[in-house]
């Protein structure tokens, strides 16, 4: 059956579906609960811990369409693959028996992986995925993470993330892939075709979910949760373009902003729910809410008169679904407001369509097919290889003064700081549990930087440090330590948060850090500098004066054996950076700035620019070229360099091809990323590469808000080379 037949039987079946449903059937499918409404606490390892009697309730008498989330209650973390796959068989068996047995979808948030099953493959995060510049893993990911969130007997995936990263204080940056729209939709989209690949009820593929429609990642004051305000014309430029891309990509779900733009709250905002994301972006699946955030109407933004109120203003606005999450008020409301005419049917309708549409294309109805088994499928060899390889790949060499890196295997290295000696300071937030901080039930098989450098070294390798990231580090013990070493390895950043408990007031390191730092350096001994974390922490006055930085994000849990491989040199390091990393906590400008930003005294000095990224070997590119001097609006330019190795290592390097718009009707940015290939290259071989920029890339949002290709001159710029071209008539 081709794609076209396949989707007229989904509609037919759907509407066939509706016409049987009541109201009360119809309300509940756009009601997602948490599980631990219908959740009980028994001990690991026991039956599924689900109270009967409240499932039954939740899905036969309240029709619930959708649960999500781990068994909060009692575990609080990952669970073993055999509970949740009883806990889904439970779920599913029940739904069974509801009047019209239509399956309840259960949603997880797999962000780098099963998240809350133990044992699976927990990936580099967003942030350090995009620092690989590698689209292929992006796909990779994608794959192994839908059959283990399959595996699992789960269905949908909030992931991936498709908010830019521009705020770097906001705790969620590190879940974006950084501030380039360019990157963040090519990683985004990879991730959504591996997931889903072309058919996402094939027993191994999982639906995404593009977050947090729109505008969510850009508080003005760098908190989450708190407000943004952004223009239309930035909203177009910058924050709807990957959300574009993903909607494109066929990604049938979005979940919506739990904060506000401009004053209006995401889930309360027609514009960007309807207007936009359907009429503009002709989205037809899921508006799922985010966690609680119909209620909030009413109880935070003081936006709605009173709960029932808060119901009607987000599904009239577009919200197709409320993650309620903890009780029935949602689907009680809803009931009365379609009983008393001021929900139109019409409009649950619509909203049930979309949901049932997913479940379908899922293969939820289809009762004989066999979860996913775990055999084959969950965290397999290949996959961890795929794992480690993307660990690699995402850590910055961002500073090698001497070639003081790499190391020599038998070097005695004293290694000291918060970071050095802990998982989740490579992980984040959403690995094993919601904030990804409780370091005791991380797997004990993985290694952290400390243990991987002493695995792997032939010499001396000490750590003095606490156990845990807040602990206090005995600077006089390490100050006489360095003494019997060659190096200092000091590893400094970020425990691990998410969403508001990651709230900062600045980008500055924790005193006890930089005292740690100046302590390190006044030894007199060479120290690399590592940092871990999801955020560029402000590092200057430390970076100064060592002659090697390592920036390692949150490269997940092959994240030490992958340090440890690039400061010994068995693996050449070869990550970009996917942000701007500021010099200075209030000292924010983004590479793709306006000239005014870097006009008389205004600069971009970030301590390093996005793009940076150093290699134990060295690369140079040239002949830049582009294959006509003149195009009309409409034509495509190709774009020809080629990329050397000039060193004496093998090694990967990213090409970036940027873009100026010398002069527009609306001001440009000095450059812009529109295109970029990841090549490896032996010592001396060379390699021609080949671009096509579209009108789509020469494009921006004109001064009447729509997108426009205007005549003028443009430049293309690769390393230090320029090419010019003009745009006709
Ligand atoms: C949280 C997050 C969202 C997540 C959802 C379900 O509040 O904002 O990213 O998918 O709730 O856990």
């Amino acid at each position: 059956m081709n794609a076209q037949a396949a989707s007229e039987a989904v509609e037919d079946r759907v509407e066939e579906l509706l016409s049987e449903m009541t109201l009360e059937e119809k309300v509940g499918q756009m009601t997602q609960i948490d599980f631990s409404v219908v959740g009980v606490p028994v001990a690991p390892g026991e039956e599924p811990p689900i109270d009967r009697a409240r499932l039954e309730d939740a899905v036969i008498n309240r029709h619930v369409g959708s649960i999500l989330n781990t068994p909060f209650t009692p575990f609080n973390k990952a669970i073993p693959i055999e509970t949740w796959r009883k806990i889904t068989a439970a779920i599913q068996e029940t739904s069974s028996r509801t009047r019209l047995k239509i399956p309840v979808i259960y949603g997880i948030d797999a962000i780098h992986g099963a998240t809350y099953t133990q044992g699976s493959v927990l990936f580099p995060q967003a942030i350090s995925m995009a620092a690989t510049f590698n689209p292929e893993l992006s796909f990779k990911e994608g794959e192994i993470t839908a059959r283990e969130v399959r595996a699992s007997g789960l269905h949908w995936n909030f992931s991936p993330v498709m908010d830019i990263g521009r705020q770097p204080l906001w705790p969620r940056l590190w879940e974006t892939y950084g501030e380039d729209v360019h990157l963040a939709s090519v990683m985004g989209t990879a991730y959504i075709k591996g997931h889903q690949g072309d058919d996402f009820s094939a027993p191994d593929k999982v639906p995404t979910c593009l977050k947090h429609y729109v505008g969510y990642s850009f508080p003005i004051n760098g908190k989450d949760r708190t407000p943004a305000w952004i223009g239309e014309r930035m909203l177009r430029e910058y924050f709807l373009p990957t959300f574009e891309a993903g909607v494109q990509a066929g990604s049938p779900t979005i979940m919506v902003n739990s904060a506000e733009v401009d004053g209006i709250p995401g889930h309360a905002n027609y514009q960007y729910l309807t207007t936009i994301l359907r009429g503009e972006l002709g989205f037809k699946g899921i508006a799922v809410s985010d966690w609680e955030d119909i209620k909030r109407l009413y109880t935070r933004d003081r936006l709605a008169a009173s709960p029932k109120e808060a119901v009607k203003i987000a599904v009239m606005a577009g919200v197709d679904m409320s993650m309620v999450p903890f009780d029935f008020t949602f689907y009680d409301l809803l009931v009365e407001l379609a009983q008393a005419g001021e929900v139109p049917m019409s409009r649950i309708d619509e909203a049930v369509s979309r949901i049932l549409t997913v479940k379908f294309q899922t293969g939820l109805f289809d009762p004989e097919r066999p979860v996913l088994p775990v055999e084959g499928h969950f965290a397999t060899p290949e996959a961890l290889e795929t794992n480690r390889q993307a660990a690699r790949e995402s850590i910055i060499l961002a500073k090698n003064d001497n070639h003081i890196l790499p190391l020599k295997k038998d070097a005695r290295i004293l290694v000291t700081g918060p970071t050095a000696n802990l998982l989740s300071v490579m992980n984040g937030g959403w690995t094993i549990t919601w904030q990804g901080d409780n370091e005791s039930l991380y797997p004990q098989d993985k290694l952290t930087v400390f243990e991987a450098l002493q695995k792997k070294s032939a010499g001396k390798v000490t750590y003095v440090g606490g156990q845990a990231f807040n602990d206090p580090i005995d600077i006089g013990k390490v100050v006489a330590e360095a003494k019997n070493h060659d190096y200092v390895l000091l590893a400094l950043g970020e425990k691990p948060y998410t969403e508001t408990l990651g709230n900062i007031d600045s980008l500055m390191l924790d005193q006890a850090q930089i005292d740690l730092a100046n302590a390190v350096i006044a030894s007199g001994k060479p120290v690399i500098l590592l940092t871990l974390g999801g955020r560029p922490r402000i590092i200057t006055a430390i970076a100064d004066k060592v002659p090697g930085v390592i920036l390692g994000f949150l490269p997940g849990m092959e994240g030490g054996e992958a340090i440890a491989d690039i400061l010994y040199g068995d693996y050449n390091p070869n990550g970009k950076l996917p942000i701007s990393y500021p010099r200075n906590t209030n000292d924010i400008v983004l590479y793709d700035h306006k000239p005014i930003e870097t006009f008389e005294s205004n600069t971009y000095k970030p301590l390093y620019p996005f793009g940076h990224g150093l290699s134990y070997t060295t690369f140079e590119t040239r002949g830049l070229s582009v294959d006509k001097a003149r195009i009309r609006g409409d034509e495509n330019i190709a774009v020809h360099v080629t990329v050397k190795n000039t060193g004496m290592l093998k090694g990967k390097e990213t090409v970036l091809l940027y873009l100026n718009d010398v002069a527009a009707s609306v001001t440009r940015p000095v450059k812009q990323l529109k295109a970029f290939r990841k090549v490896e290259l032996e010592p001396g071989q060379e390699q021609s590469l080949s671009f096509t920029l579209t009108p789509r890339d020469l494009s921006f949002i004109g001064v009447d808000m729509k997108r426009i290709v205007e005549p003028g001159e443009f430049k293309v710029m690769v390393g230090n080379e320029t090419a010019g071209f003009f745009v006709t008539e």
